[in-house]
């Protein structure tokens, strides 16, 4: 048998090792995507579906659109490599000097990786490599968060609070503790835009700066909405005060905006949609539209100012093999060009009236116990199931992909982040299709 009637066949001896997934489940009943274009996937038996969630929060401007293809196809046939240790290309530079253009003021530089958990690593290490730079080498404690996702990376994998990989892989690195998670169902269930209680679970900081001596931090790293661990916007008044605390302490904060960068929140970045600074922030899927896997972490000038004194020399010992590819600043570029000709950057602020409305008209279906949502991003978490948690989302997901909608599951929360060329029809077959599909499920 050869390899495609092997794979027409059957999936469950597939070479394929598939992350994040349920492998022996998922071969037996495989769910195969094969085409896309704009809104809409269609599974390799030619059923259309509508993507809810932009690939997997990173297809912002919607599928196969035609000037990232073009420029794909362009790109590959002049330089398909090209190094950037002590060597340069053109089209990096130029992709650097436009997001640059498009970052908040201060923003001056950016340093390209491949992907979110890259650009979470190469933050922490450029921190780290900052305060040693200013003669502070004793700031090596880096700070994250509960519930934080910063990809799977050692350095991101420590400082984020997820369980399962704290369990699997134990902590990771050393010297780094968390602050409290925000989400607080008690008060703030059912929350439009930003929860009203909360602001002092940023004071947590204050107390590990009194713990460890504040002298001894480098960084604190936090995603302006927590996305993976189930869309956890931030109370009113939070980020303010971890930025004061930082401050105060001389220590960097971090956004980690891999979710939130490129208009999610209907700006370009979440830090201008709460008005708060980060020192870097990290960037990665919506940076190329999802075409090709690629990242940046975004520094401001006094940062990197730090490191550009001295003898002249290597002044960030780091650095990827396809730190700049060509094809990703290629694509690159032409995701920037589509979201400024469409108005990407901020679309979703026209439409987050419309979205909140969807999502909160869920409150009353069965087994909703929250409905949470900023910009185009929202969760409906669900009831546990008694004895199986995260088996009622994950069966909803299934009747909802049988239904020809997908959305994102993650324990027992439901995760939206559509496209953001989403029209207010579709927004409403997503929210349709959840309340059909939780009259299903038990
Ligand atoms: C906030 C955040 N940081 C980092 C990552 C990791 O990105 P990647 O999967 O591209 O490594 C993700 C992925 O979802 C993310 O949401």
């Amino acid at each position: 048998m050869n390899k495609r009637a092997q794979i027409d066949a059957g999936l469950e001896q597939s070479a394929f090792w598939m992350p994040f997934t349920a492998n022996r489940q998922f071969k037996k009943n495989p769910r195969l995507l094969a085409r896309a274009e704009g809104m809409y996937y269609w599974t390799a038996d030619g059923r259309q579906v509508l993507d809810g969630q932009a690939g997997l929060w990173c297809v912002n401007a919607g599928h196969c659109r035609p000037k990232i293809v073009e420029a794909l196809r362009r790109q590959a046939g002049v330089m398909d490599f090209a190094p950037t240790f002590q060597m340069g290309h053109p089209i990096a530079f130029e992709f650097a000097e436009r997001l640059a253009g498009i970052a908040p003021a201060g923003f001056s530089h950016v340093f390209f990786t491949n992907s979110g958990s890259e650009s979470a690593d190469t933050a922490l290490k450029i921190a780290l490599a900052y305060h040693r730079a200013r003669g502070e080498g004793q700031r090596f404690r880096l700070i994250g968060r509960e519930r934080g996702y910063h990809g799977v990376n050692f350095g991101g994998m420590a400082v984020g609070g997820i369980v399962t990989n704290r369990k699997t892989f134990g902590p990771g690195v050393a010297g780094v503790d968390h602050i409290r998670h925000t989400h607080d169902l008690s008060r703030n269930s059912f929350s439009k835009g930003q929860p009203v209680h909360g602001a002092e679970f940023a004071d947590e900081l204050e107390r590990l700066c009194a713990l460890h001596d504040p002298s001894t931090v480098a960084a604190v790293i936090v995603e302006p909405v927590a996305g993976s661990a189930g869309v956890l916007v931030p109370p009113k008044g939070y980020l303010e005060r971890l930025r004061e605390i930082c401050t105060r302490h001389g220590i960097l904060l971090i956004f980690d905006e891999v979710i939130t960068g490129f208009g999610r929140l209907g700006k370009p970045f979440g830090s201008q949609r709460f008005g708060v600074m980060p020192d870097l922030f990290t960037t990665a899927k919506g940076m190329t539209n999802g075409a090709v896997p690629m990242g940046a972490v975004f520094v401001n000038e006094s940062v990197h100012a730090a490191f550009m004194q001295g003898a002249e020399g290597i002044e960030l010992f780091h650095g990827y093999t396809y730190s700049g590819h060509p094809l990703g600043c290629a694509a690159g570029i032409a995701t920037l060009d589509t979201y400024e000709e469409e108005g990407l950057l901020t679309r979703a602020a026209t439409l987050e009236r419309h979205f909140e409305d969807a999502a909160h008209a869920l409150r009353g279906a069965p087994y909703v116990i929250d409905v949470r949502n900023c910009g185009l991003m929202a969760a409906v978490e669900l009831e546990p199931r008694p004895g199986a948690p995260g088996k009622r989302a994950y069966e909803a997901f299934l009747k909802a992909f049988e239904a020809g909608v997908l959305i994102r599951y993650t324990g027992d929360t439901l995760a939206l982040s559509p496209p953001l060329i989403v029209e207010k029809a579709q927004i409403d077959r997503l929210f349709d299709c959840i309340r059909e599909v939780l009259q299903a499920v038990k």
